[in-house]
């Protein structure tokens, strides 16, 4: 693909207001990918981790509920999510196109998600699965530093701060997330296994699933993150209708997962 071709792609993908999850183990990744897919797509990075810790911080209700279960590895109820998420699809960024990142988790969030988006004639782009090995992601989180304050996240040996214990973008002190500790990752990956490799088996039945390997460099996932999303981005251009999961396609998957 020649550099006009890929500006072309950008510019339309910023016009068509790309809808993309990104989907993986904890620890795969999907933060530090989403934060330059954000920049690069002017999309709206919907992370519900980030957003239930953000209600764990004020004590809210949904925050006291979910405040133990996090901090176990375990998964916050569907039903909490799906009534989070529905408030947060609310918010005008949304029309502009979005990054999810940490949901859907379970397979009842995916087929939720794809039936609500099926309603408003809105088909996901792409599913991008980072795929990684349970023993890499206990060394990387277990050496995560992430910025409490823009959520910026570190690597003390592959990807550190320029200066100890600071965030580059705004100097915040670093912190190390509670629940990356070994016994508490090795919970999330149990909790991964069981509960979202079915919303991963779900997309692949749908056609909507691209695998990329995470074990790479970060600048390499990146490229091949770039690199899947344009291609899906292509698919659905209306000049390759043949190929795209068309609207109509994604609302009778939609009409399938409400049941
Ligand atoms: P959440 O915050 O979503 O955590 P997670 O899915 O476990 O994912 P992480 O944020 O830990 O990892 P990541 O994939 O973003 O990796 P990162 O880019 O940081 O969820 C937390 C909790 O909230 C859950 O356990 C659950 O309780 C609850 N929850 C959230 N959503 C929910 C939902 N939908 N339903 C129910 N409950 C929900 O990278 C990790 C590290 O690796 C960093 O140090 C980074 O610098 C480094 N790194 C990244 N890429 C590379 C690379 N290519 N090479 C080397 N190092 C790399």
């Amino acid at each position: 693909m020649s550099v006009i071709d890929l500006r072309r792609l950008t510019s339309t993908a910023r016009q068509q207001a790309l809808r993309v999850v990104l989907i993986g183990p904890p620890g795969a990744g999907k933060g530090t990918q989403a934060a330059t897919l954000k920049e690069r797509y002017g999309l709206a990075h919907i992370s519900t981790g980030d957003m239930l810790r953000e209600e764990v911080r004020r004590q809210s209700p949904l925050g006291s509920q979910a405040k133990a279960l996090m901090a176990a590895g375990k998964l916050v109820p569907d039903v909490l999510i799906l009534q989070m998420m529905a408030q947060r699809f609310q918010q005008p960024d949304v029309s502009r196109g979005f990054l999810l990142d940490g949901f859907p988790r379970s397979r009842a969030q995916g087929e939720a998600l794809v039936a609500m988006l099926a309603a408003h004639n809105q088909p996901l782009h792409t599913v991008v699965q980072l795929d990684l090995q349970d023993e890499e992601i206990v060394r990387r989180l277990c050496l995560r530093r992430s910025c409490p304050a823009c959520g910026r996240v570190y690597h003390l040996q592959s990807n550190p701060p320029a200066q100890a214990g600071l965030c580059d973008a705004d100097g915040s002190a670093l912190v190390h997330r509670e629940d990356d500790n070994e016994a508490t990752i090795r919970t999330r990956l149990a909790v991964f296994h069981e509960q979202t490799e079915p919303v991963i088996e779900y997309f692949r039945s749908i056609g909507l699933l691209q695998r990329v390997d995470a074990s790479r460099p970060i600048a390499h996932v990146e490229h091949l993150v770039e690199r899947m999303v344009q291609g899906a981005l292509t698919r659905t251009s209306p000049l390759r209708s043949s190929r795209r999961l068309t609207i109509s396609k994604f609302r009778s998957l939609g009409r399938a997962a409400r049941g």
